[in-house]
């Protein structure tokens, strides 16, 4: 039988050494990929406690090694913008927009968030952790080891909770890491048709109070649109979810140009999301605040939208871009990572590094997580190893992520 009091002490100090692989720590050394040929990583507790060249390793007594044939190591992929929790689908959308309806116009006649709220709503705990499970499993096969989810489908005080218990839940079960942000200002809830400064102010005032006593979000993000949220509705949420100490992030300038971009650079948000719209006065004060620009190349591909964020300019300005399915059932249904990375590089033009760099790097700014994201000496020991000649191809291949397998707080699976 498994002796737990044994087992504990030596689980936590024993140490493997990982070696015979090329690493892409994703470090900002000056070389590509911040790669490492012929390289080993030390793992001890679940943290990296010596990474480098092989040649350079000291000599370790008693460590478990783990040959990986020259396979590459990058950083366990980080997911920062998902809706993964909710329940039913909406293929049924996708075939009116595909006959020419927009996102916008199924959204106005009560379709769209609001169709999926109805069937998350009635879904019980049970049912929404199983179908969340399996698409969490789907994103874990492509070497995601963190990923956030989003709440915003319950749109009433207890089923943002319940959505959100969920996601903690998935985090339990599964070998990934899950941070939630509560996103109750996703749509106007249909029983408060007429009454939106009502809806904003439950959201602001019951609903974060209830979500932040439970600890139940580690950040807070709102929907500025036409569509959903004004710009002053925003900053009411935002300051209240300030005032608890939450941080926000947003979607922002997603279908028009809401100066969403300044809006979250003015509450120092972590991250604003899409981006598709936003202007140069936008980015110019994210990069000032240090606002990471998380881009969603699944969700344009699907809405099939023409006009692509402004990459060159945040490229001029410095602002980091991070890189995520935005996995929902409206307007990404996309359970790899990899392929968004791929369409990021296909439909905005990013390099195969810049891809991912924002799905380890810039992903984990983009969470506010500093101990993860690169691969270096006191950072957890999440990394994928891929059967791959060269990082590039993480951003090459179509929707087939080649990887061996991947290690989860220095456990492999
Ligand atoms: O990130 N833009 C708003 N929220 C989601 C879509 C949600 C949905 O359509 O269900 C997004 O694209
Ligand atoms: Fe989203």
């Amino acid at each position: 039988m498994y002796n737990l009091q044994e087992g504990g002490p030596r689980m936590a100090s024993r140490q493997v050494i990982w070696e015979n692989a090329s690493i892409a720590t994703m470090r900002q050394n000056g070389s590509a990929y911040g790669a490492i040929e012929d390289g080993a990583i030390v793992v001890t507790g679940g943290r990296i406690s010596w990474i480098g060249a092989r040649r350079d390793l000291p000599p370790q007594k008693d460590a478990e090694r783990r040959d990986l044939g020259g396979r590459w190591i990058t950083p366990g992929l980080i997911d920062c913008h998902t809706h993964l929790v909710f329940a039913g689908d909406r293929a049924s959308e996708f075939e009116l927009r595909l006959k020419g309806a927009t996102y916008e116009e199924i959204a106005r006649a009560g379709g769209g968030i609001r169709s999926t709220v109805n069937s998350t709503r009635a879904a019980c705990e049970d049912d929404l952790f199983r179908a969340s499970r399996a698409r969490l499993g789907a994103l874990i096969a492509g070497g995601v080891t963190t990923v956030e989810i989003k709440s915003g489908y319950g749109l009433d005080t207890e089923n943002e909770a319940k959505l959100l218990r969920v996601a903690r839940r998935l985090g339990a079960d599964a070998p990934v890491t899950v941070r939630t942000s509560f996103l109750g200002a996703h749509a106007l809830p249909p029983e408060y048709e007429g009454r939106q400064a009502d809806y904003v102010e439950l959201v602001a005032g019951e609903m974060l109070k209830r979500i932040a006593a439970e600890g139940l979000a580690d950040a807070v993000d709102v929907f500025a649109e036409r569509i959903a949220f004004t710009p002053a509705e925003t900053a009411r949420i935002f300051e209240a979810a300030q005032r608890l100490g939450l941080p926000v992030k947003l979607h922002a300038d997603q279908l028009s140009d809401q100066g969403g971009a300044a809006l979250a650079a003015r509450f120092g948000a972590l991250s604003a999301d899409h981006l598709e719209y936003a202007s140069k006065a936008g980015v110019a004060a994210m990069a000032a605040q240090g606002t990471i620009a998380v881009l969603l190349p699944c969700a344009f591909y699907f809405l099939r939208e023409t006009k692509k964020p402004p990459v060159e300019i945040f490229r001029k300005y410095g602002v980091p871009i991070a890189i995520a399915t935005d996995c929902n059932p409206g307007s990404s249904p996309s359970l790899s990572l990899p392929l968004a990375m791929n369409m990021a590089c296909t439909l905005f033009q990013l390099t195969p590094e810049e891809a991912l760099a924002g799905a380890t790097r810039n992903a984990a700014r983009a969470l506010g997580m500093a101990d993860r994201g690169v691969l270096e000496t006191g950072k957890v020991a999440d990394f994928a190893i891929w059967d791959i000649r060269h990082p590039a191809e993480l951003a090459y291949w179509i929707g087939g992520a080649p990887l061996f397998r991947s290690v989860k707080d220095g456990a492999d699976r």
